[in-house]
């Protein structure tokens, strides 16, 4: 089967970008499941409910988050209903939603989506790696398309990650620094492995936001504004071919489609 994930969704033309080519996508490369991190949708910091209506609408299957998932407050409701949107899995349990979704693709292959979130330069949530080997431990062995967003600063983090679920789940893809890496391969035990898909937003910008309000932060220490980029707008993911009995991958490669 044909796995999409897609990084980061930044602002108003990541969501355009999204809504003008993910079917074409779908449909171009025989895409049988979509994954897309959400975390940024609303203004760069957040999500809100139609937001992600949207999204599924659009044929996004699952959406992923990381550390901004909570920035607009109307989520927290919406997060405990909505079993398609997650939270990293070793936030506070005390938290709405789950860092994990179990169900089937249209083809009734099951799958599970799984997202956690670095602690390297980031806030100290439970450790990663230890909640990751939990929900593994627990889950359905007739599950063997595992996917895994590790939403982390750290490459090392992320690489390590990569390695440590090696031959357990099928894909391990990094979001949140919001640069695509070259680094795409299957590793040794059949994982899909990247450090990081890149964001789905503006890419004349700096991380999606506004070039000049970031160089005036750092010349000044702070900005006016906070504004997000608007051109050069990319959708930026892989594709991941994945061997529905085994949970095995078979191919990963990049795909980055311009927003015209
Ligand atoms: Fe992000
Ligand atoms: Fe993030």
């Amino acid at each position: 089967m044909k796995v999409l994930m897609i990084g980061d969704i930044v602002g108003r033309v990541g969501r355009a970008v999204v809504m003008e080519q993910l079917k074409n996508i779908k449909r171009d490369y025989k895409i049988d499941f979509v994954v897309a991190n959400v975390e940024n949708a609303a203004g760069g910091f957040g999500m809100l409910p139609y937001m992600a209506e949207e999204f599924l609408s659009a044929g996004i299957d699952v959406m992923t988050s990381g550390n901004h998932i909570f920035d607009k407050r109307d989520i927290l409701d919406y997060i405990k209903d909505q079993p398609r949107l997650l939270r990293p899995a070793n936030y506070a349990q005390e938290l709405p939603g789950s860092g994990l979704w179990t169900g089937k693709s249209s083809q009734d292959i099951p799958i599970a989506v799984i997202n956690l979130q670095g602690r390297t330069f980031m806030a100290p949530n439970d450790c990663p790696f230890h909640a990751v080997d939990k929900i593994l431990s627990n889950l359905d062995k007739k599950i063997r398309v595992i996917l895994v967003d590790h939403h982390a600063e750290a490459t090392s983090e992320k690489a390590a990650m990569g390695w440590y679920l090696d031959g357990r789940v099928s894909a391990v893809v990094g979001t949140h620094t919001h640069v695509p890496t070259a680094d795409e391969r299957i590793l040794t035990s059949g994982t899909a492995y990247i450090t990081d898909l890149g964001m789905t937003g503006p890419y004349d910008s700096v991380i999606g936001i506004d070039k000049n309000t970031v160089i005036e932060k750092f010349l000044l220490g702070f900005s006016r504004k906070l504004e997000i980029g608007e051109r050069d707008c990319s959708l930026c993911g892989v594709i991941i071919d994945i061997n529905s009995q085994t949970g095995q991958a078979k191919s990963i490669v990049r795909l980055r489609v311009p927003y015209d």
